[in-house]
This record gives structure tokens, C-alpha cells and sequence, in this order.
């Protein structure tokens, strides 16, 4: 897989900071910055030369829209690999590492299954999904708008909340041995150690797909909760601090990423991807 340019991924996350100032300071659901972030992320797909489609769906009385982008060389779709990241934000803030890090960084991994016209043997599709913080909303209409057969053609999942926390932990989902080792296998070439994490337990839109009986796995750098000695002295953290201490708040802003975890998570996603799609 190519190393994918953490100046990109910087690049889009100030773009996504410069869409919630442009609009009242958040990308939630039901605001103008969700749908400008949609907008954002469909104009570069499109001009790689994705098929790109907008999927909308009411929650709340609102309408609210999942991004939904397949890439045309390679495989047959009766085989296809899917990544995905939830685009919206809290009310309260900006939404850079929850999920504006997922979302860019799947975005610069899509961009570069176009330059390099990858023919995967599978077929690859990326989705933004709206309304996560509403309860995985997005993600749960989009597996309910897919029939039983359209479901089964759904050969792995893989999903994106959060990859670049300021006090970054180094999670795999453990929900598949064989995607986790796929995931393993990239970190520890990169003498990270990995952990599994109780946060991540349907806790995102993975947890749509799970439910519909489809193989899933992903990457979290943590939200809230404390990091322990062990895993301080494992990552260089800080222990007694919060994996991310603007989860959820105004400050989750464009200083608040890690941009070693961003670069490492986002070439993690490279690496997955081609791996799991030859
Ligand atoms: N889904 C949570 C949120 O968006 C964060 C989270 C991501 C939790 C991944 C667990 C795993 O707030
Ligand atoms: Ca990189
Ligand atoms: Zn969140
Ligand atoms: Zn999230
Ligand atoms: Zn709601």
C-alpha cells in the first residue's frame, strides 16, 4: 500500500474546520456544516473519478444524508469491501478528531486507490455516513436500505471514529481474528503495540453492519475514558488523561489531533485496504 501524506489529511481537516467556522462553529446533523462537509468530501471523490451517490434519510424531522462512493475498476460487487467514517459532529464543536480524522483520512486512502487506478479482486466503497452521533442513525438506515442478498455481498466492513486522539491509544476492534491481524500485523511492523479497547463495543457505525451479520474490524486512538500507566509507558502518553480531553467539546478543534497517530492510522487504513481487497 503507499504511504499516504499526512499533510493531505492536515489539509482536509483544516477544510473541515473552515466549514463548521463558516457555519456556526459545528458539522452536526440538521446544521449546515454537516451537509458542506458532505459537499466537501463528494467534489474530490468525484473528480478522482468515483460514482458517487447521496443517500438521504429523516431523523428527527431533518433531513440527513450518507456519502456513499464506489470505486469502478476491479472486482465484481457480489464481493465487496466497504470503509466507512461518520462525517457529522457534535453540536458543540468542530468534530476535527471525532470524526473529522476518520473521515479525512478514509477520504486520502480513497484518493489514492484513484492515483494509482487500483484493480482490486474485490470491489471497494467508501461511505460518509451522516447522524452517528444521533445513534448511529446514517449507517443503520443504509444496512436497512439493502436487501438480505445485497447485505451477504458485503465481504468485510471496516470502520473509522476517531484515529488521531491527543493522548493517542493504539486500539484494533477484535470483533474478527482475521481482519484484527491484518490491522496487528501493520502495527506492529511499526513497533506499535495494540490493545483492544471496551469503548469501541457498538459504539459506531460498525456495530450497523455487525448487526446485520456482516464481518467487521477498524481502528480507534480513544475518546473519554484514562489512559493507564501501562499504556502510557507502551505509547509515550500521559497516564491519568484522557485519550482525547476535547471529546465532545467546543476545543475539538484543528489542535486537537495527534498528527503522528493521524499519519500512522491513516497509512493503517492504506494497508487494510489493499490487503484486504486483492
Ligand atoms: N462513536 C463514538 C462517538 O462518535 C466514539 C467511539 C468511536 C467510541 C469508536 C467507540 C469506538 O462519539
Ligand atoms: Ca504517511
Ligand atoms: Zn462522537
Ligand atoms: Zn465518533
Ligand atoms: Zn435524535
Amino acid at each position: 500500500a503507499p504511504d499516504i501524506s499526512v499533510d493531505s489529511v492536515q489539509k482536509d481537516l483544516k477544510e473541515l474546520q473552515s466549514v463548521a467556522e463558516a457555519n456556526g462553529g459545528n458539522r452536526a446533523h440538521g446544521e449546515p456544516g454537516f451537509k458542506a462537509s458532505i459537499d466537501f468530501i463528494k467534489k474530490k471523490l468525484d473528480a478522482a473519478g468515483f460514482k458517487t451517490k447521496v443517500q438521504e434519510f429523516d431523523h428527527g424531522g431533518t433531513t440527513g444524508y450518507n456519502l456513499v462512493a464506489d470505486w469502478p475498476k476491479g472486482g465484481s460487487a457480489d464481493n465487496t469491501v466497504m470503509v466507512g467514517s461518520h462525517l457529522d459532529s457534535v453540536s458543540d464543536g468542530a468534530g476535527i478528531n471525532d470524526n473529522g480524522s476518520g473521515s479525512a483520512g478514509v477520504l486520502e486512502v480513497a484518493l489514492a486507490v484513484a492515483k494509482e487506478k487500483l484493480e482490486p479482486s474485490k470491489h471497494l466503497r467508501f461511505a460518509w455516513w451522516g447522524a452517528e452521533e444521533e445513534g448511529l442513525v446514517g449507517s443503520q438506515s443504509y444496512v436497512q436500505s439493502l436487501s438480505q442478498d445485497e447485505v451477504k455481498k458485503i465481504n468485510t466492513y471496516l470502520n473509522f471514529d476517531m484515529i488521531a486522539s491527543p493522548n493517542a491509544g493504539y486500539f484494533v476492534y477484535d470483533d474478527d481474528a482475521a481482519v484484527q491481524k491484518v490491522f496487528k500485523d501493520y502495527y506492529k511492523s511499526k513497533d506499535i503495540t495494540t490493545a483492544t479497547s471496551p469503548e469501541v463495543q457498538g459504539r459506531s457505525d460498525h456495530a450497523s453492519f455487525k448487526d446485520a451479520g456482516v464481518t467487521v474490524g477498524g481502528t480507534f486512538s480513544g475518546a473519554g475514558e484514562t489512559m493507564t500507566e501501562e499504556q502510557a509507558k507502551q505509547w509515550n502518553g500521559k497516564a491519568g488523561e484522557p485519550y482525547d480531553s476535547c471529546y465532545h467539546s467546543e476545543c475539538d478543534d484543528i489542535s486537537n489531533i495527534n498528527e503522528k497517530a493521524l499519519d500512522v492510522n491513516t497509512d493503517g487504513i492504506a494497508h487494510a485496504v489493499w490487503e484486504l481487497s486483492s
